[in-house]
């Protein structure tokens, strides 16, 4: 696939057309409103929302109603769902397009053992038959709202049993409009590198759009897993954490073959402090600041003084206080760095990630 083929021609969720084929991926306490709008206003063609409950008990959470708000998104709206029973599932499905949702995900793709112990998420692909019938009860509560049903999984269960081709098959069969895979079994959690041959297997056994997810902290990875694996988009999560503009830097890449310049320094002062207003329109200040610290923490690790500004950020609990330090920082840093310094910087991966998604998938 030449580069210019993967930007020429549009990419459809079911009759739904995308801007591009560059997408957000789904990461549980980190793609909220805020942070999705941001990397689709920085050229982000899709972004899929953190996973919301099958049960209904907790539907009314404050977590999971934050989760479910998409006040100013732009369309499309995507959400996923996770769960273990066909009829819950189907509610929950019927439930979010009641609330906006445009697009309906199944995940099949967590391995948070909170998730996976109730045998939902990446358990679901050891049992193929109820993925199976999961799969059917929410693509039959989503055909009468016209709303397509997309699936994120990994590549198996385990080294010996991976099943994502097969599991592809038969989702496609049942109606399923959009495949992505994130290029590990469950059994790695996120340990060890992504491999995309099985994501290439699954694009040559199907004829919905599939998605290449996994490891892609690049322009010139994203360009090798396009060619590598023929998927018609790809998805970038741990390295968007931090860099947003990651979608815009991998568009220009795919479009002219040149690297674009870093973001100035004072733009991306712009850009956080923008995302940091949005992010506490929709925390309050208490919950407001906690949550920001990360991201800011994101931001701010490959720079210059990033570290100690990071452990005196975290000092700070008023919006005002947390405002003015990124402001003083971003001020100080643009003496010296008209551009942001080019850093090696990559996703937060490897040692300690699956703690981290544990984290952010409990308690919805
Ligand atoms: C903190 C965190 C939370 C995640 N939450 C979800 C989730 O709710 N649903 C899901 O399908 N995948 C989730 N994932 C997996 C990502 O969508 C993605 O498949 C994975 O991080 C590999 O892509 P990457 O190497 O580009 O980060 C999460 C990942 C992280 C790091």
């Amino acid at each position: 696939m030449s580069s210019t083929s993967l930007t020429a021609s549009a990419m459809r969720i079911g009759a739904i057309e995308l801007p591009n084929r560059l997408f957000v991926a789904p990461m549980a306490g980190v793609t909220d409103r805020p942070f999705r709008q941001l990397c689709k206003q920085l050229g982000a063609g899709y972004a899929v929302s953190e996973m919301v409950t099958s049960r209904k008990d907790l539907w009314h959470s404050l977590k999971t109603s934050r989760r479910a708000n998409h006040e100013g998104e732009t369309a499309p709206i995507a959400v996923q769902i996770a769960g273990t029973d066909a009829t819950m599932m189907a509610e929950a499905a019927a439930y979010n397009i009641d609330r906006g949702a445009q697009v309906i995900d199944i995940n099949m793709g967590c391995p948070a053992k909170k998730v996976c112990n109730k045998w939902a998420g990446s358990a679901l692909m050891q049992d193929e038959p109820l993925a199976l019938q999961i799969v059917e009860a929410v693509v039959a509560a989503c055909l009468p709202h016209k709303v397509p049903v997309t699936l994120k999984m990994r590549t198996g269960w385990s080294q010996a049993h991976r099943n994502a081709v097969r599991i592809a098959r038969a989702a496609e069969q049942a109606g399923v409009a959009m495949l992505t895979v994130h290029g590990r079994t469950r059994e790695q959690g996120y340990t060890g590198q992504a491999e995309y041959d099985t994501i290439a297997a699954v694009k040559d056994a199907v004829r919905v759009p599939v998605v290449a997810n996994g490891d892609i902290t690049s322009p010139e990875k994203a360009l090798a897993v396009l060619r590598h694996t023929g998927a018609d988009a790809i998805m970038v999560g741990r390295a968007a954490q931090g860099r947003p503009w990651i979608f815009g830097d991998i568009a220009h890449y795919l479009a002219t073959g040149a690297h674009r310049a870093p973001p100035q320094t004072a733009q991306v002062k712009r850009w956080l402090l923008a995302h940091l207003e949005d992010h506490y329109g929709l925390y309050g200040e208490f919950a407001g600041v906690r949550t920001a610290r990360k991201h800011i923490g994101w931001a701010v690790r490959a720079l210059p003084g990033g570290e100690r500004f990071r452990a005196h950020m975290n000092t700070l609990d008023s919006c005002a206080a947390q405002v003015q330090a990124v402001t003083d920082y971003f001020d100080a840093l643009s003496l010296t760095h008209d551009r942001l310094p080019v850093t090696a910087s990559g996703p937060a991966g490897g040692d300690g990630m699956q703690e981290v998604h544990e984290a952010a998938c409990v308690a919805n």
